[in-house]
């Protein structure tokens, strides 16, 4: 008997996710690395250091992607290398960010640039970072400078990865820098990044009209603990509405929804070209009356989850096509500019690729408009306030030593990528156990 292929569209993106301070290296002149340098601030007292050295050996990791069969990458670039002090422009990291961008491209990998991931120059720290709507006018024009610089290789750009991420675990949370725990100032900085990407999506569209330019929303599934408690059910959607639906409908509708804000905003109506998903986890949300700062609400997993590593969350792969089908009604193209897991010995990794593609197949057969899927990561790096000991790579890094072990997931994913679908063969040779799953007999 003949199974089927999950089939995918012929001129679908396969490809992974970076950030400039986790694979660069040295990236001394901005808000993380200060932040490393404090206590606590990062398990284990790890810090960036050399990353994965990407500054001066990027290349040996595109030629294994492309060896691994991947025909895109979404990178990247570091404002603080750019724009060191205000006003002044480094024509050498420009130009170092031409090089990689060519090397890309002359390996068969399309790029797509991130213009801010999470990290800031100190410069702009120093004036209150996106607290200060000084940023946005600032931001704007180092945009400017990277189109110009870069748009001879790239016409796919990513404004703000996770303004969301930014603004909830800065300002309130306080885990990221600044480390504050104020949600006003949260809130104040999400509007902030928000403008900035509209403000980034007209002034891309008048240097290059031919630019596709989104942004990266995380978004997380937060579903009722008891479906059947009305308490528990306005707790998750609360929940759903700050961090998952508000921040798209400022640049879809031009609205502003409590908490993040309030009224209209049609300067930022219809500022996106396609809309980037990065999709990890769940959380079950149980109401809460004692948490006002929480949003009244108290964040879990069910007893009978399976739990990523280092309490990253749960494997949740239907989150997936939820949230795609959920992100067609916008009308718009879909990246999946992130999804993976922390996966040190990668036992659950193989298993969470196919699950998780067989939902985006599954969206897609629903005409769902989705171009690529980027996996986070194609190299361990350096995972923010977890530091090194998370490891989201299809290939493994020692920091110490920079040496490279290619991961039995990173073959699969290439075997996926080669095929522009999901095969029996490589169900039986990867994820025997999704057999029944996947292809009953
Ligand atoms: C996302 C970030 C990315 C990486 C992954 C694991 O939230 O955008 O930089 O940290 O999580």
């Amino acid at each position: 008997m003949t199974r089927a292929t999950f089939h995918f569209p012929p001129d679908f993106k396969w490809g992974t996710a970076t950030a400039a301070h986790q694979v660069e290296g040295n990236n001394t002149n901005n808000d993380w690395w200060a932040w490393e340098q404090g206590e606590g601030h990062i398990k284990g007292g790890q810090r960036s250091a050399l990353a994965c050295n990407w500054w001066e050996r990027a290349e040996e990791d595109f030629d294994r992607a492309a060896e691994l069969g991947q025909n895109a990458h979404r990178l990247s670039v570091e404002w603080s290398r750019i724009e060191p002090r205000e006003g002044y422009f480094d024509d050498a990291a420009l130009e170092r960010y031409r090089t990689m961008l060519r090397g890309l491209r002359e390996r068969g990998i399309e790029p797509m640039v991130t213009l801010h991931h999470f990290t800031n120059p100190m410069w702009l720290v120093e004036m209150g970072g996106w607290e200060n709507p000084r940023a946005i006018p600032l931001f704007e024009r180092y945009v400017a400078r990277v189109v110009e610089a870069l748009g001879e290789f790239c016409d796919l750009w990513c404004t703000v990865n996770e303004p969301n991420v930014v603004a909830t675990l800065g300002y309130i949370v306080g885990i990221f820098p600044p480390g504050r725990q104020d949600s006003a100032a949260g809130m104040r900085v999400g509007r902030n990044l928000m403008r900035g990407h509209a403000a980034a999506y007209r002034r891309i569209h008048a240097l290059q009209p031919q630019a596709r330019v989104g942004f990266a929303h995380n978004m997380r599934i937060f579903d009722p603990a008891r479906p059947r408690s009305l308490l528990d059910r306005w707790a998750a959607a609360l929940q759903d509405r700050m961090f998952n639906e508000s921040f798209l409908a400022a640049v879809t509708r031009g609205r502003w929804l409590w908490p993040l804000g309030f009224g209209l905003v049609w300067k930022l109506r219809h500022t996106l070209d396609w809309v980037g998903l990065n999709y990890y986890t769940r959380d079950v949300v149980a109401f809460d009356r004692r948490a006002p700062e929480a949003l009244f609400s108290r964040r879990f997993h069910l007893p009978d989850a399976e739990l990523l590593d280092g309490g990253y969350g749960e494997f949740y792969p239907a989150g997936m096509s939820r949230f795609l089908n959920r992100l067609s009604r916008l009308r718009l193209p879909i990246y999946i500019t992130e999804n993976g897991i922390p996966d040190a010995d990668d036992d659950q990794r193989p298993r969470h690729i196919v699950t998780h593609l067989h939902q985006v197949w599954r969206a897609i057969q629903g005409c769902r408009l989705v171009m690529g899927y980027y996996h986070w990561t194609l190299v361990d790096n350096f995972e923010w306030a977890e530091g090194w000991n998370l490891r989201f790579g299809l290939i493994e890094v020692d920091p110490q030593t920079q040496k490279r072990t290619v991961r039995r997931s990173a073959l699969l994913y290439r075997d996926i990528c080669r095929a522009n679908g999901i095969t029996p063969e490589i169900i039986d040779e990867y994820t025997p156990e999704l057999r029944p799953l996947l292809l009953p007999e």
